[in-house]
């Protein structure tokens, strides 16, 4: 009988680990719907490369490593480093800028707009395709989504 107590003991430990991952994944999603960008649609299938919801999600990838200390998480202009600026980075959810703008002032930054310098340019560091992602990214963010 003893002999079989490791192994039990084993799978115990194998299917409370799954339990917590797994509790710990459905949660994560469910805290914020809204925020997760499917790279799947309802019937499991990867969405197409060249689809509008797959640029938004990788749009979002790229907005999570290059724009939130400034733009802020739910970039409403209230990341980390906001409040050094003045005027504060824009609030991209609310912004009354159509995508050709968009396209423009991340290309080019903020001074080449008569805008603030301290809004970077990117089109040295992003290539084609990450401008154009972030730009369908902050498209499904606005608000108004104009
Ligand atoms: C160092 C801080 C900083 C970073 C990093 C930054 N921005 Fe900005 N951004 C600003 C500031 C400041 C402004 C406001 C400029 C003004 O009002 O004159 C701005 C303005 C903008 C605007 C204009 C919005 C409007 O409605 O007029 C867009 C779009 C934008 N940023 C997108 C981005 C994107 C996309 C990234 C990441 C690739 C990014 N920014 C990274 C500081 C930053």
């Amino acid at each position: 009988m003893n002999l079989h107590l490791p192994s039990r003991a084993g799978l115990w430990c194998a299917a409370a680990l799954s339990a917590a991952v797994l509790g710990f994944g459905s949660a994560a999603f469910s805290a914020e719907p809204e925020k997760a960008h499917p790279t799947t649609n309802s019937s499991g299938a990867l969405l197409p490369r060249d689809s509008k919801d797959a640029a938004v999600f990788r749009g979002g990838l790229v907005y999570a490593n290059y724009c939130v200390t400034c733009h802020g998480i739910n970039a409403d202009g209230n990341g980390r480093a906001a409040r050094l600026y003045n005027p504060k980075p824009a609030n991209l959810r609310m912004s009354d800028k159509n995508d050709a703008y968009y396209g423009l002032i991340i290309r080019k930054g903020g001074a080449a707009l008569a805008r603030s310098e301290f809004m970077p340019a990117w089109e040295a560091e992003l290539t084609h395709e990450q401008i154009t992602d972030l730009v369908a990214y902050l498209r499904s963010i606005n608000a108004a989504k104009s």
